[in-house]
């Protein structure tokens, strides 16, 4: 959360740096902030609630100024979102300016130690107790600008992302990471730094992923130079190469990212597969699971870890793994299991999943996973993210940029990955008979083209379904058996991005409490493919009815027994119940998307969200 955005060269920096903060904006939009070295080295500072364009009207003068400087998007931690807790943050002499991504957790008793030193503070945040503290080992301890920086790190503890300016020290700024993305972008004579390449994709494709514990002084002058936090050791830079292209994080004629990103399923999940069904062959090719086939296969226990709408696409992976390889698998909350003192074994796999691959959560539970000498597999879509750096092997999901807070191509991606993966490891320790596995593949490989069948067939029907529900308080989604997971992240989606209350319930458990809920108000989705035991949701949708529950009934082509008892129905076709939830998710994505667009919300950037969560 948060987005930090530097950059020095010859170009306008005002302009790299607030178009840059744009592309950031997912990570945070509660207010923006930009710092620019200004004529005799003086910084020029603004700052402002609220988002980028907030900025941009009160920063105007400051284009053309300069050629060096920096800007942060915030998505607030400590202290309210306001102009005074916007970054950057200037220590108490006005020359060290600083931005943030991340939480500095000791920061209180740091604050402490400053005020009884005569430090006065501006705002509620941690980051401008970072800014003071190196202020205090510069004039204090006598430490130089960068030394000071790493005396302060070597202090405090938390997560951070940052980037750091002196006004005595012009043409140049340190950065340092924890726990917190940070890219380093390699031009001609000009560097950038940014939580991830988006802000300067179009200016280089060579970009150093900045590690953990590392701290980098960048000049035109000098350079990239990168030395250890702890012991100032030298680091040699490992230069990577982007495969991002502009196109990728641009809207490309779409109303909104996530309508974009809806769309671009078919394709997302053809390249998720592609390479890796061998139809001809019969064969699903994944290195990453075969290179440790021998662990996968031999493991007693396989959990599963993620955060949100990931979780989500791990409780189908469950049901897959179940089902296809019949090996016992969990899945668990990664913010609970970190706390809950788990037992996990070297017999145990754990496979964390992540879009993002940032998420603060997951990785904490992965790092308790490996300490316990557990194997930990990782499906991430961002490439070369912290996940996918610290999980012992790992498949991507090749969606591409996922820019549109609510996770939409990323989830498909993820069951599909899950899909191949069960697929791969039920064929080889025998669970699935050959016949078995290649019809399975078949039915996945056709999944695409059926994507692209539900987009156009229920586009138009969805649309006019989700008219009739702009004023809903309240929402239920059912499912059942592969399709239960379909229904909580099918009301993860509402909640998210049209703040109207939603859950989600396997479809039997309406009986058990929520079924008190209905009445004619109640919208009721109810997802109900043929496969998926049919006759039992069938007399789950009688019970809602002689209740006057609305129904809109997801269900697949030419059905007649549900879409005769529902108010509205949206087809989707056939396919084996385990991919059905891939299908069932596309009109469930649009019915939110366009619930949230009538009711005039931000479905890009919802409130109080944030697309890569990097605190615990
Ligand atoms: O990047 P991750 O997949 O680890 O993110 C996990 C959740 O924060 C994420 O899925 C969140 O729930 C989305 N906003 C859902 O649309």
């Amino acid at each position: 959360m948060c987005g930090i955005v530097g950059y020095t060269g010859y170009r306008d920096a005002y302009n790299v740096v607030v178009n840059g903060l744009k592309r950031l904006e997912y990570r945070g939009y509660d207010s923006a902030g930009i710092v620019l070295e200004g004529e005799n080295q003086k910084f020029n500072l603004k700052k402002i609630k609220g988002k980028v364009s907030n900025l941009e009207a009160i920063s105007e003068g400051l284009k053309n100024t300069s050629h060096i400087g920096m800007g942060h998007t915030r998505w607030a931690t400590h202290g309210v979102p306001s102009d005074r807790n916007s970054h950057p943050h200037l220590s108490n002499n006005g020359k060290i300016a600083l931005i943030h991504n991340g939480i500095i957790e000791n920061y209180d008793s740091i604050k402490i130690m400053l005020k009884g030193k005569g430090y006065v503070f501006h705002s509620d945040t941690d980051t401008e107790v970072l800014a003071n503290f190196i202020q205090y080992f510069m004039e204090e301890i006598g430490k130089s600008f960068y030394e000071a920086i790493r005396a302060a790190l070597n202090e405090v503890y938390g997560a951070y992302a940052i980037c750091v300016m002196h006004e005595d020290e012009p043409g140049s700024f340190v950065v340092a990471r924890l726990s917190s993305p940070l890219a380093i972008g390699l031009g001609d004579k000009e560097y950038f730094v940014a939580s991830d390449a988006s802000p300067f994709v179009e200016f280089t494709k060579e970009a150093i992923y900045l590690e953990d514990g590392h701290m980098a002084h960048i000049s035109v002058e000098n350079g990239v130079k990168i030395h250890q936090i702890k012991d100032n050791s030298a680091v040699d830079p490992q230069i990577q190469e982007l495969k991002l292209s502009l196109e990728q994080i641009e809207k490309g004629g779409y109303e909104h990212f996530m309508l974009k990103e809806i769309f671009e399923q078919p394709k997302s999940i053809h390249d998720t597969m592609r390479g890796r069904i061998l139809l001809d062959e019969g064969v699903i090719k994944m290195a990453g699971i075969w290179d440790n086939l021998e662990r996968i296969q031999k493991a007693k226990r396989i959990i599963i870890i993620a955060c949100g709408t990931s979780w989500h696409a791990g409780l189908i992976g469950e049901y897959l793994i179940e089902e296809f390889a019949r090996i016992p698998v969990e899945v668990e909350y990664a913010s609970e299991f970190r706390y809950r003192n788990p037992i996990i074994t070297s017999d145990d796999v754990v496979i964390a999943i992540s879009q993002s691959g940032e998420t603060a959560d997951t990785m904490a539970a992965i790092k308790l996973a490996k300490e316990k000498g557990a194997f930990v597999y990782g499906i991430c879509n961002v490439i070369d993210s912290s996940i996918s750096r610290i999980t012992d092997a790992g498949s991507y999901t090749h969606a591409g940029p996922e820019i549109g807070v609510a996770s939409t191509k990323a989830f498909t991606a993820q069951l599909t990955v899950l899909s191949l993966i069960a697929l791969k490891i039920g064929k080889h320790n025998g669970s699935l008979n050959n016949t078995e596995f290649m019809q399975y593949l078949y039915e996945l490989n056709a999944i695409p083209s059926k994507v692209q069948d539900v987009l156009e067939s229920s586009h138009d029907i969805v649309k006019q379904i989700a008219k009739d529900f702009i004023d809903a308080t309240n929402f239920i989604y059912l499912g059942r058996g592969y399709n239960f997971p379909g229904a909580l992240e099918g009301a993860l989606k509402l909640k998210e991005i049209s703040y109207i209350h939603a859950e989600g319930y396997p479809a039997a458990e309406m009986k058990h409490g929520p079924i008190a809920l209905i009445d004619e108000n109640m919208p009721v989705a109810i997802i109900a493919p043929k496969q998926g035991h049919y006759d039992k949701v069938v007399s789950n949708v009688q019970e809602i009815k002689a209740r006057k529950g609305k129904v809109i009934a997801i269900v697949n082509q030419g059905d007649t027994q549900v879409a005769s008892m529902a108010d509205y129905v949206i087809e989707f076709p056939e396919t084996s119940e385990c991919f059905s939830p891939i299908l069932s998710a596309i009109p469930l994505q649009l019915l939110s998307y366009y619930i949230a667009v009538y009711r005039g919300a931000n479905v890009d950037q919802p409130r109080n969200l944030a697309k890569s969560v990097t605190v615990e």
